[in-house]
C-alpha cells in the first residue's frame, strides 16, 4: 500500500532528476546503457524508459504506474510486441524542473519510447523534446488540455485523459443539485484546466460560481486559510482538484474545519491510497473519472485479481493508464517496428485497446475516446470504495 506523507514532507530540492535502475536492464543511464545496440535491431530487446514520480506529492501515483506497467509485462513474458523490454525508470519528480531533465535524460541515451509523466506541467514542458527527437512518448497519467489539443504531435500519445474532459461533465451534473459553487484547486496547469472546464459546464447549465481559489502546488500543507474563504463565500457546493498527498491534506482538512458545502471532484481526490489514507473524511464525495476499480465488466475483474495478487492491493486509474500503455506499445511492436516513425505508424494502426475502463480507441488527438462515471466515496466491507454510480453525458 502507497504511503502518505505530508506534501512538504515530499518536496525535492534542486533540478536533477534520480535515476533508478531496475526491471530487466542490468545498463546504467549513466554510461552505457545498451539502448543505443538495441535500437535497430530487428527482434531485439526493447528499451523502455519508464518518467514517473518516485519523489514528491505525486509519488505514490508513480508507484502505481510502475505497477501496472510491470504487471502487463509479467504477465507476458517480459515482452512487449514480442520482444524482451528492457525498463529504465527515471524520477519525473513534482514539477517541470526535475521533469523536463529526466525526460531529456531518456532521450539522449536513445530509449526506444517513453511512458509515463504525472504532472501536466512536465508534458507540456516536453513534448517538443519527444517531437523532435522522434522518440514516441505516451502519457499515461498527465492532463494537459493542449497535448491532444491544440498541441497535439504525432509523436505524443495518451492512454490517460484530458483534464478538462474528466471535470466537464462533472460541472452539468453537479448543476442539477447546486446553484451556487466554489472552485479550489492546486495552482498549476492541471487544476487551472479542471476548473475552467468545471466552470463552463456549471455555469451553461444555470450554476453560479461563488469564488475560486489556487493554493499552491507542492508547498502547501495548511488549507485553513482557503477552507474559510469558502465557508464565508456561502456557496451550496465545492468543486475541487487535488491529488497524491495534497488530495489527503485538503479531505481531512475540509471536514475537520466542519466545511458543509457538498464536497465533488475530479477522481483523483478519492483514488487508491489516497482514499485510505483520508478515511472517513471521504465518505459521501462524488467525483468523475473513467475508472473505478468497482467497474462491472469482465476485463476489470480479471486485472482486478492479477493486480491484487501481485501487489497486495487494489489497482488505480494510474496503474490502469500504464498498464494501458503497455498494451499500446505491445500492439505498435507487434508488426517489428524499430524506429520511432515505425514504432507511431504502430500506435496510427490500433483499432481499440481491451482496458479495465472498458475497450477505447485513439481519437485525433492521440486521446482516449472513452466513458468517465460518477463515483461516490462509501463504506464498504470496513473499507471505502468508489462506487459506480452512472455514466456522465460527455456531450
Ligand atoms: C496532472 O498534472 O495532469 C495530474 C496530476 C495528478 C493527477 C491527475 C492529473
Amino acid at each position: 500500500m502507497s504511503s502518505f506523507r505530508t506534501p512538504r514532507g515530499y518536496v525535492v530540492a534542486g533540478v536533477a532528476a534520480a535515476v533508478l535502475l531496475t526491471g530487466c536492464g542490468s545498463d546504467s543511464l549513466g554510461g552505457d546503457t545498451g539502448a543505443d545496440d538495441a535500437a535497430g535491431v530487428a527482434g531485439g530487446p526493447v528499451d523502455i524508459g519508464l518518467l514517473v514520480p518516485t519523489s514528491g506529492v505525486y509519488a505514490p501515483l508513480g508507484e502505481d504506474m510502475e505497477q501496472g506497467f510491470r504487471l502487463f509485462l509479467d504477465q507476458n513474458d517480459g515482452k512487449l510486441g514480442g520482444r524482451e523490454a528492457n525498463i529504465h525508470v527515471v524520477d519525473e519528480g513534482e514539477s517541470p524542473d526535475t521533469g523536463v531533465p529526466g525526460a531529456q535524460r531518456l532521450v539522449q541515451q536513445q530509449v526506444d519510447a517513453v511512458v509515463g509523466i504525472v504532472n501536466s506541467g512536465t508534458a507540456l514542458g516536453v513534448r517538443d523534446l519527444f517531437e523532435e527527437s522522434q522518440i514516441p512518448l505516451i502519457i499515461a497519467n498527465a492532463g494537459a488540455d493542449a497535448i491532444t489539443g491544440e498541441r497535439k504531435s504525432d509523436y505524443v500519445w495518451r492512454t490517460s485523459f484530458s483534464n478538462g474532459a474528466v471535470a466537464a461533465p462533472l460541472g452539468t451534473y453537479v448543476a442539477e443539485n447546486c446553484e451556487s459553487a466554489f472552485l479550489v484547486a492546486a495552482d498549476y496547469a492541471a487544476g487551472k484546466e479542471a476548473t475552467a472546464a468545471f466552470e463552463k459546464t456549471f455555469t451553461a447549465a444555470g450554476g453560479n460560481v461563488a469564488g475560486s481559489v489556487y493554493p499552491p502546488f507542492g508547498t502547501t500543507t495548511n488549507y485553513q486559510p482557503f477552507l474559510a474563504q469558502i465557508t464565508q463565500s456561502g456557496a451550496d457546493c465545492v468543486y475541487t482538484f487535488f491529488a497524491g498527498a495534497e488530495a489527503v491534506a485538503f479531505t481531512k482538512q475540509y471536514r475537520e474545519l466542519g466545511v458543509t458545502a457538498a464536497l465533488y471532484s475530479s477522481g483523483f481526490l478519492t483514488e487508491g491510497g489516497v482514499l485510505t489514507a483520508a478515511g472517513e473524511a471521504a465518505v459521501g464525495v462524488e467525483t468523475s473519472l473513467h475508472y473505478s476499480d468497482q467497474l462491472d465488466n469482465e476485463r476489470n475483474t480479471e486485472f482486478v485479481e492479477a493486480y491484487q495478487a501481485a501487489y497486495d492491493e487494489a489497482p488505480t486509474v494510474y496503474a490502469v493508464q500504464a498498464y494501458d500503455a503497455a498494451q499500446a506499445l505491445d500492439q505498435a511492436l507487434a508488426d517489428g517496428a524499430e524506429t520511432g516513425a515505425e514504432i507511431v505508424d504502430g500506435l496510427q494502426g490500433i483499432d481499440t485497446i481491451d482496458s479495465p475502463r472498458g475497450e477505447f480507441g485513439f481519437d485525433d488527438g492521440h486521446g482516449p475516446d472513452q466513458t468517465y462515471y460518477l463515483r461516490k466515496v462509501e463504506s464498504k466491507d470496513g473499507g471505502l470504495i468508489n462506487t459506480v454510480v452512472q455514466e456522465l453525458d460527455a456531450s
